[in-house]
């Protein structure tokens, strides 16, 4: 089951000032941020915790009935940039003990992140997945030619004109999706994803499947199904196992 969150930087007042809500950071994830050099990679950072927090906060207490603190849970990478979550857990000591002892677990689960302008998305599963959002717009044919396979520059032209924009914006989103999923983002080339949509638009807020094939082909353990869908004028994608949760 995937469980999946979209948020805007309306969700909390501060947010919108490019601040972090009180509680949602830990000590050195406020470290973290006040490091971070850009208002822009401050603002995508806090939106993409403050979204990747509440989803991980749902997720603990619909598989294990725990529930923790937005702060106890934080949420680091790895050094190719992918996202992970570490738990830190108080335990009860004796009375006389002057200090609760507290421990860092990592979380056997699969998180990930992916921000657009005032928008964070973000999945979480017990199995590989990965996520992205993007803005519909328009892209000349050249960016089609230089990131897209042959099959798919064939949907494109294929496409009703009036939704051109939206499918290259779809298969962009699931490419990054697809190379997020087997963490090796934009590091390769884009055509070692090719990814086979329906030519018929979908209805706003919809979820509907694509195929996806990866060159070489993904590992045996990591059978990936796309998923995807419209909302106010995002395209969010999702590749991963094949159920979903609404
Ligand atoms: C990963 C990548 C596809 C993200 O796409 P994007 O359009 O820039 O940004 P998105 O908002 O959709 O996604 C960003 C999130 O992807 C995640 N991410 C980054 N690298 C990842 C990887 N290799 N695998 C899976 N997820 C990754 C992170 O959680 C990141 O958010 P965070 O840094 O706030 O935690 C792209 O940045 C990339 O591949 N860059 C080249 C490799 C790189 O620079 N890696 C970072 C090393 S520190």
């Amino acid at each position: 089951m995937i469980y999946w969150l979209v948020q805007s930087t309306g969700a909390h007042p501060v947010l919108e000032r490019g601040q972090p809500p009180p509680g949602l950071l830990s000590a050195s994830e406020l470290e973290h941020f006040h490091a971070l050099r850009t208002p822009k990679r401050r603002h995508d950072w806090l939106l993409g915790r403050w979204t990747a927090k509440h989803l991980v906060q749902r997720f603990l207490v619909e598989t294990t009935s725990q529930r923790m603190a937005l702060d106890s849970i934080e949420i680091k990478n790895e050094e190719d940039g992918s996202p992970f979550v570490e738990l830190h857990e108080q335990h009860p000591t004796h009375h006389l003990a002057r200090h609760a002892t507290s421990t860092r677990r990592r979380l056997a689960a699969c998180l990930t992140i992916s921000h657009c302008e005032e928008w964070a998305f973000c999945a979480v599963t017990t199995q590989v997945i990965g996520v992205d959002i993007e803005r519909v717009r328009p892209r000349a044919w050249n960016f089609v030619e230089t990131f897209f396979t042959d099959a798919e520059a064939r949907q494109v032209q294929a496409a009703a004109p009036v939704w051109g924009d939206t499918l290259t914006t779809a298969i962009w989103s699931a490419k990054e999706a697809a190379l997020k999923a087997v963490k090796l983002g934009l590091t390769v080339d884009t055509r070692r994803v090719e990814c086979q949509f329906d030519l018929d638009q979908p209805a706003e807020g919809v979820w509907k499947s694509f195929q996806v094939t990866f060159t070489p082909a993904a590992p045996a353990s990591a059978v990936m199904h796309g998923w995807w869908s419209l909302r106010g004028g995002f395209v969010l994608t999702i590749i991963g196992p094949d159920e979903i949760t609404m």
